[in-house]
């Protein structure tokens, strides 16, 4: 068929910003994640609370004697818990996934807090099971709580490393953190550089963050004195700033622990330096994500909109103000230049959502003008929820409402003109969350039709980011998602690459165009699995695609025969054992199947051992 493009005609601008990213603290996508610490449960906070296999000893064993304590020589009052230390006894920390990942020739800061009677000796050692991997520190310790930090350059890669802190005499410990010291931009207390990189490399035009159903569940739960600091799901964003060690740890709706190491100045941070708009939400006190509950509590609803004009205040005030002054306190006398503010998270009650959203709104225009107050539309596509949600925001002359869909690839390709039809004197639409239910190719291409129609329609959908952005691979709550990970590697999904396609390449204007015919969409993708930059190859053999569930699609789907697959650069390329591709050093990094076998759900996962020295 036929496209006729009209080059000189006035299609939608396209605005910079129209595609950004979605983080949100969901399959660990901070601690063990974005969040550079390589200590799991640093503060002995992990409690069935948050998930019932977890213990304030979880990722830690001890040789000799240790126990958590509750009490009031603790820390501080947010930091609860602390470990007692028997004399001549240690604890090991094995961080995620296999391990501690440490590099040849990298530096490592270890700090701890510690407090003894009499004075002392810690010794930290960095080991895996084949021997040291950096020579071990002595650090003396003396008197009541104080930090003592250390420095390890690792003389070996290893991705199973332990940390081991042991003590000559009795001692009290907290937040015992190991952190690389090249983090990305080499911010402290930062961020994994290549999970940073990654996400820095789609050239985001915002980052929505904190959630997703981490901001507005549990958002009736207080975390106080009065309530007897018991945990609470909710996300507030005050608990999330100041030094570490006075920050609360939370249980995270997706079943962890969440430390708030990586907070809310940290978000703010990580938006300005990959160039992004940073587009927080917080939460209008209804629930969503499978509860159904509204505050009654005058008090506590007013306390969240004190809040959100208190995070406007330490996103953009003068370091003079009350708020500026500790985000000048924290190393950034600069506002963060804050533009626009989410209300709400797929509520499922839109009424009692947009009663409460009024209030936030009218609080937040009567202060801040310029601020743009982003509603909500509930968690479904089209319905009863989402009418009523989408009539009273345009009623209610919102500027902008943030709609979420998780749909099959046929959906995406069969609602390419879901836009067209949007009422143009109505709210623009922010999409903070879609994805096409899987991280298959044909999800890819779905994905990357549907978003011709977001461009299409660039004057009404204003901003997009595909959704979650970020998991670990062996802690996963939701798929699909964009970039996955573990201790020591990460890699894009084909979303991924559609995203950044798209987001590296943003037009400045829509060029319109029509098409002779409609396409099928009707019937399944078909047509040869690709797989591209699946590995930079040159730096890796041993490469394998197995399945999910980790069977190998070569042997099982292929018979093991390399003829059937092609891949675009020259080298040598075979198949070992049946079992997997061993590729040589000029290989290139793009594999397609060379026939069309028949259409069957491929979720494509590889993985490629580093050559030593690469
Ligand atoms: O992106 C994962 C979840 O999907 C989000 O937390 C929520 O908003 C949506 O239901």
């Amino acid at each position: 068929y036929t496209i006729t493009v009209d080059p000189q005609g006035e299609g939608a601008e396209i605005a910079d910003t129209m595609y950004g990213v979605f983080f949100e603290d969901i399959n660990r996508a901070a601690d063990g994640g974005l969040y550079a610490e390589l200590v799991q449960n640093r503060s002995f906070e992990y409690s069935t609370a948050d998930n019932a296999s977890y213990a304030p000893l979880t990722s830690w064993t001890v040789g000799g004697t240790a126990e958590v304590v509750n009490d009031d020589g603790r820390l501080n009052e947010r930091n609860r818990n602390y470990l007692a230390l028997g004399a001549g006894s240690s604890v090991t920390n094995s961080g995620y996934n296999t391990g501690i990942r440490v590099e040849e020739g990298e530096r490592y800061d270890f700090s701890v807090w510690a407090r003894t009677r009499s004075a002392g000796t810690l010794t930290v050692t960095l080991k895996d099971a084949v021997g040291e991997l950096a020579k071990a520190r002595r650090v003396a310790v003396k008197g009541d709580w104080a930090k003592y930090t250390a420095t390890f350059t690792a003389s070996r890669t290893s991705n199973r490393g332990r940390l081991t802190v042991a003590s000559s005499g009795t001692a009290a410990l907290d937040m015992v953190s190991l952190f690389p010291r090249d983090t990305y931009k080499n911010q402290p207390n930062g961020l994994r550089k290549d999970l940073a990189e990654r996400i820095a490399a789609l050239e985001p035009g915002f980052v929505r963050f904190p959630g997703g159903c981490l901001v507005n569940t549990g958002s009736m739960e207080d975390y106080s004195e009065a309530s007897g600091w018991q945990r609470r799901r909710s996300y507030q964003w005050k608990d999330t700033v100041g030094p570490v060690e006075e920050r609360a740890t939370n249980a995270n709706f997706w079943g962890y622990n969440q430390s708030y190491g990586l907070g809310y100045y940290e978000y703010f941070r990580f938006a300005e330096d990959v160039g992004a708009m940073p587009l927080p939400v917080v939460p209008a006190l209804v629930t969503g994500c499978g509860q159904n509950r509204a505050t009654e509590d005058p008090a506590l609803l007013k306390r969240h909109i004190q809040d959100t004009l208190d995070l406007i205040e330490f996103a953009n005030g003068p370091a003079t103000s009350t708020w500026g002054r500790v985000r000048a306190g924290m190393g950034h006398p600069e506002p963060f230049g804050l533009t626009h503010i989410g209300v709400g998270n797929e509520e499922n009650l839109p009424r009692e959502f947009f009663a409460r959203f009024q209030q936030f709104r009218a609080a937040v225009e009567a202060k801040y003008p310029d601020i743009t107050v982003i509603s909500n539309s509930g968690p479904d596509d089209s319905g009863t929820t989402f009418d009523t949600a989408w009539q009273l925001n345009r009623e209610g002359d919102v500027d902008m409402v943030d709609e979420h869909y998780y749909n099959s690839p046929q959906w995406f390709l069969q609602n390419n003109d879901r836009y067209d039809s949007y009422d143009r004197n109505g709210p623009k639409v922010f999409l903070g969350e879609y994805a096409s239910q899987d991280n298959a190719w044909k999800n890819g291409l779905a994905e990357a039709a549907f978003m011709t129609g977001l461009e299409r329609n660039a004057d009404i959908v204003e901003l997009a980011s595909y959704a979650p952005l970020l998991a670990n691979e062996d802690y996963v709550q939701w798929r699909p998602d964009m970039i996955w990970f573990n201790n020591r590697a990460s890699w894009g999904s084909a979303g991924y690459e559609v995203q950044k396609l798209f987001m590296t390449n943003v037009g400045d204007r829509v060029v319109p165009s029509e098409a002779s015919t409609t396409p099928d969409v009707s019937g399944p993708i078909t047509g040869a699995v690709g797989l591209s930059t699946w590995a930079t190859s040159a730096a890796y053999d041993d490469v394998r695609v197995t399945s999910a569930d980790g069977t190998s699609l070569l042997s099982d789907d292929f018979s093991g025969d390399a003829s059937k697959w092609t891949h675009s650069g020259g080298g040598s390329w075979s198949v070992q054992d049946g079992q997997y591709l061993q590729t040589d050093e000029a290989a290139e990094n793009t594999l397609v199947t060379a026939g069309d076998p028949a259409w069957k759900d491929y979720d494509l996962h590889v993985r490629a051992t580093k050559k030593a020295g690469k």
